[in-house]
């Protein structure tokens, strides 16, 4: 299993190899794993792509704390111990945040940024973190209608679903929480991110609003949106075909 160590514990990721030093790295969101990139990671381009398990989550080791910064310092010391020259890093809502944290903080290597389902800020329904601290079944029993457009195809649902149960109700607490407490509003408003983005967001996403995604578009000054139509904040589970095509387009064109 390709693993890299952080603070000594492993690390666990997902690996189609390129010939160069270019990755693509795929961040998933509060209680996620590597698993949700599955249809990504036959990308047909030039980089070698990546689907990380953040601290904690699928096949990664267990840390006591879970933080923004060591969400940030994993990615960091992936592209250290693989030696990549050039990345583009793609979140998905935390991992959204993860991506803009990372760029922010190292923003050398970074050629560009995929936002996807994600925001400046993600504020949390105070309902979301009461069911974590005491009802995770409520929480799961949420995700269908919550996280996924109504007409999503049901295996799809059902096979995110039987992922996510495996996750600690306290990690996918502390994922939220992280949420909650993100907020780069200003730091993108002031025009700071500054290399190419491609910004996705289904029409019916309930979690990161379309109006989050916009919200990138007119303050990234190299940004494109491409709206996904019947998909909700899964929208890569949901409508794989055009999040793919979207991303090699955008790629090519870097
Ligand atoms: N990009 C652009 N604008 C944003 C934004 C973002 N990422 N995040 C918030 N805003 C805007 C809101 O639209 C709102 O603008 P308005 O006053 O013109 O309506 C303002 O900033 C304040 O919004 P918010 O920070 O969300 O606080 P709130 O007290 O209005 O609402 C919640 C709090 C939790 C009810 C609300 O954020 C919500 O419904 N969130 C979505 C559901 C959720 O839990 N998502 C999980 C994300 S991981």
């Amino acid at each position: 299993m390709p693993m890299i160590q952080l603070d000594g514990k492993d690390i666990f990721y997902q690996i189609r190899e390129a010939d160069n030093k270019n990755a693509l790295i795929f961040i998933h969101g509060s209680a996620g794993s590597s698993e949700c990139w599955k249809n990504q990671l036959t990308l047909e381009i030039e980089y070698n792509l990546i689907a990380i398990d953040l601290p904690s989550h699928a096949k990664s080791e267990k840390f006591t704390e879970l933080s923004l910064e060591l969400y940030v310092n994993t990615v960091k010391a992936l592209i250290e111990s693989l030696s990549f020259d050039k990345i583009i890093l793609a979140g998905h809502s935390l991992g959204g945040a993860v991506a803009q944290a990372y760029y922010f903080k190292y923003p050398e290597k970074v050629e560009a940024l995929i936002l996807v389902g994600t925001g400046a800020r993600l504020r949390v329904s105070p309902m979301i973190l009461e069911a974590l601290k005491n009802d995770f079944q409520a929480y799961i029993d949420s995700i269908p209608v919550g996280a996924f457009y109504r007409k999503t195809d049901k295996d799809i649902i059902d096979h995110y679903l039987e992922d996510v149960k495996k996750i600690e109700p306290e990690v996918a607490l502390a994922d939220f929480s992280i949420c909650d407490k993100f907020d780069e509003l200003k730091r993108v408003k002031d025009g700071e991110i500054k290399v190419p983005s491609l910004v996705l967001c289904g029409n019916a996403d309930k979690l990161t609003p379309v109006k989050y995604s916009q919200f990138f578009l007119e303050c990234i000054e190299e940004s494109e949106f491409k709206l996904i139509r019947n998909a909700g904040h899964m929208l890569f589970l949901e409508k794989p075909e055009e999040i793919n095509e979207a991303i090699v387009e955008f790629v090519k064109n870097l």
